[in-house]
């Protein structure tokens, strides 16, 4: 019997997520860009006073506590927020409702693999286009793009951590004739973001998550923000019910506690600092960083070397081998003792002489 498969299907690879090791093990995890730190006190206590009886419902179908909290949060109407099952979920949302099987979706190179995965899954082509030496936009990124319907562009990015100058993103937007869905999931260990463009020009999509700042990547939620059409049109192509009740809860109590937020980002950033000039020590070329990981290469380019001696060490970063990448190892910022425990592994791999 021949594939029961879409031919897209049975040629694509899926996805490959960082690895999760057993709850048990004893292990620094450093490789999937999770925070360190537990999410607000208020999510705890909401979580605790959770009444289980209301899971005998469907969560609500358009996330309208939820909705509105963001709305709050970002001064903008219910009606331009959508909300995810994680941001993935709308990354896949936008993959199905603007780019057509046998059509074109566009992303930078390096970038977040996903996107191409979705491409592939939607049988469409995924045209990666080469990012400059020091992992900015080219000047013909525009040129290079055109014939897509999506461009997907993660800032800061992933897995480089670096942010594309708002300038030219800006003028990118204004440029290409099709959806551009700025990927914001690190946007809060930035200086900036592109809210202002989802809201001033009628093809962009900006894309949150709370699984970074707000600590929650296990709850999954993701939100976007966008023009009322294009909001409305991604909700025609959405799960019924897309985001579970306990999320939609915790999901608007951790948006109204912006205090907190403010603490977690300024310690995840501070304990950046801390690891890249720990890096930068011991030799490794390390591209700047505006999100909550690091991506640095050891002074003799053997990154995937350093990634198995510190597996053996019991420290997970993340390796890709990937063509721009494969230099580096890519290290989500800990806590000031995992980044020591880090530091010192590193220490013992990265030979004296070949220090900076
Ligand atoms: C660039 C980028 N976008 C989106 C996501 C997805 O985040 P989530 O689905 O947890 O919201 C990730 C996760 O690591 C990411 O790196």
């Amino acid at each position: 019997m021949g594939t029961l498969f879409r031919e897209n299907i049975e040629r694509m690879a899926g996805y490959t997520p960082g690895e999760q090791p057993s709850s048990g093990a004893s292990i620094v995890k450093l490789n999937t860009n999770e925070n360190p730190y537990p999410p607000s006190p208020k999510v705890a206590e909401a979580l605790k006073n959770f009444d289980p009886a209301g899971l005998r419902l469907y969560p609500d179908p358009m996330g309208s506590e939820f909705r509105a909290a963001a709305s709050m949060e970002h001064g903008v109407d219910l009606e331009n927020v959508i909300v995810g099952n994680g941001s993935d979920d709308i990354l896949t949302i936008a993959t199905r409702c603007f780019v057509p099987e046998g059509g074109k979706m566009a992303c930078p190179s390096p970038s977040y693999t996903l996107y191409r995965t979705l491409a592939a899954i939607q049988g469409a082509a995924c045209v990666e286009i080469p990012l400059a030496a020091d992992f900015s936009l080219p000047d013909d990124f525009a040129e290079q793009a055109e014939g897509a319907s999506l461009l997907m562009l993660p800032r800061p990015n992933a897995p480089t951590g670096t942010a594309f100058a708002k300038d030219a993103v800006k003028r990118l937007c204004a440029r290409f004739n099709g959806v551009v869905l700025i990927d914001e999931a690190y946007v809060e260990f930035a200086d900036d973001n592109c809210l202002d463009l989802a809201l001033e020009c009628g093809n962009v999509v900006v894309g949150r998550t709370l699984s970074k700042s707000h600590s929650l990547a296990g709850l999954r939620l993701g939100y976007a923000i966008a023009s009322n059409e294009i909001v409305s049109g991604m909700m025609k192509v959405k799960d019924s019910y897309n985001v579970n009740a306990i999320s939609q809860r915790l999901g608007a109590v951790a948006l109204g506690d912006s205090e907190w937020l403010a603490k977690n980002i300024a310690r995840v950033r501070e304990s950046r600092a801390k690891l890249i000039s720990g890096l930068l020590a011991l030799g490794f070329d390390v591209p700047e960083s505006h999100a909550n990981f690091v991506l640095a290469s050891p002074p003799d380019g053997d990154a995937q070397r350093i990634y198995m001696r510190l597996r053996d060490e019991g420290v997970l970063v993340r390796w890709f081998d990937e063509e721009r990448v494969r230099n580096y190892i890519r290290v989500t910022v800990g806590t000031a003792n995992e980044i020591d425990f880090l530091l010192e592994a590193l220490t013992r791999l990265v030979p004296q002489g070949e220090r900076k």
